[in-house]
C-alpha cells in the first residue's frame, strides 16, 4: 500500500524548470555553446555543478573547477532573479488541490528536490505547510539519478521506500526513484520518460484513486 507521495519541485510543482533552462541557455550563449530544449533534458534533476559539467561536455570545452563554479554561480544569480518575481499564481494548475486531497486521504507528502533554492521557492509559493518533509540539494552528497535523495525523504517521513510513489519530470529523477525501489509517475511524455511506471502530461492530472492501482515494488 502506498503511504507517501514524494514530489520533485522544478517542473512538477511549478515551472521553475523553464527558469533553469533560460538561465543555462543564457550562459551557453555567453560561452558560444548551442543549447536546445532537447539538450536541456540532460540537465533536469541533476545538481548545479553536474549541469555545468554537462553543458561543457555539450560544447566540448574543458575548464578548471573554480571557473566552472564561478560560471555555475553566475547562472544561479540569473535563476534567482527569475524566481524572486514568482507568486503562488505560478503553481501548476490543480497542484494545491491535489496536495490537500492526498493529505485528506492520509498520505504523507514529501518534497525531494536537487535544488539548493528549493526552500526559498516553496516559501515564495506559500507551500511550506503542504509538505511533511522537505529534502533539498543541500542535504545530499549524490545527485539524482543516485537514489540518495528519495531514500532520505522516505526516512524522514518514516516510511519504507516500497510504500512511496514519486512524481518526477526528469529522466535522472525517474531513474533515482526506481533505484530507490519506489513507484514513479512521470510528468511529461512517454518519449522523454520511458522508464516511469505511468506518465501524465501534468501533475494536476493525477487522480488519487490511482494510488490503489500502482504496483507496489518488492521491499528492498
Ligand atoms: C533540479 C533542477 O531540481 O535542481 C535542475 O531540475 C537544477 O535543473 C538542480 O540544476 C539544482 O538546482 P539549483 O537551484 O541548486 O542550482
Ligand atoms: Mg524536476
Amino acid at each position: 500500500m502506498i503511504k507517501a507521495c514524494i514530489f520533485d519541485l522544478d517542473g512538477v510543482i511549478v515551472d521553475t524548470a523553464r527558469y533553469h533552462f533560460l538561465a543555462w541557455k543564457r550562459l551557453a550563449a555567453e560561452l558560444g555553446i548551442p543549447f536546445t530544449e532537447a539538450d536541456n533534458e540532460r540537465l533536469k534533476g541533476v545538481s548545479r555543478l553536474r549541469s555545468m559539467e554537462i553543458l561543457l561536455e555539450l560544447g566540448h570545452i574543458t575548464m578548471a573547477r573554480d571557473e566552472q563554479e564561478r560560471l555555475a554561480n553566475k547562472k544561479n544569480g540569473w535563476f534567482v532573479e527569475y524566481v524572486e518575481r514568482m507568486t503562488p499564481a505560478e503553481i501548476f494548475p490543480g497542484v494545491p488541490a491535489l496536495l490537500q486531497d492526498l493529505r485528506r486521504r492520509g498520505q504523507l507528502i514529501g518534497l525531494a528536490s536537487s535544488s539548493k533554492n528549493a526552500p526559498r521557492v516553496i516559501e515564495l509559493l506559500g507551500l511550506a505547510q503542504a509538505f511533511d518533509a522537505i529534502v533539498d540539494g543541500t542535504m545530499i552528497v549524490h545527485t539524482k539519478p543516485d537514489p540518495e535523495i528519495f531514500l532520505l525523504a522516505a526516512r524522514t517521513l518514516n516510511v519504507a521506500p516500497h510504500q512511496c510513489v514519486v512524481f518526477e519530470d526528469a529522466e535522472a529523477g525517474v531513474e533515482s526513484a526506481l533505484a530507490a525501489g519506489m513507484a514513479c509517475i512521470g510528468i511529461g511524455s512517454k518519449e522523454q520518460l520511458p522508464l516511469a511506471d505511468r506518465v501524465l502530461p501534468a501533475t494536476g492530472a493525477f487522480d488519487p484513486a490511482m494510488l490503489a492501482t500502482l504496483d507496489v515494488r518488492q521491499p528492498r
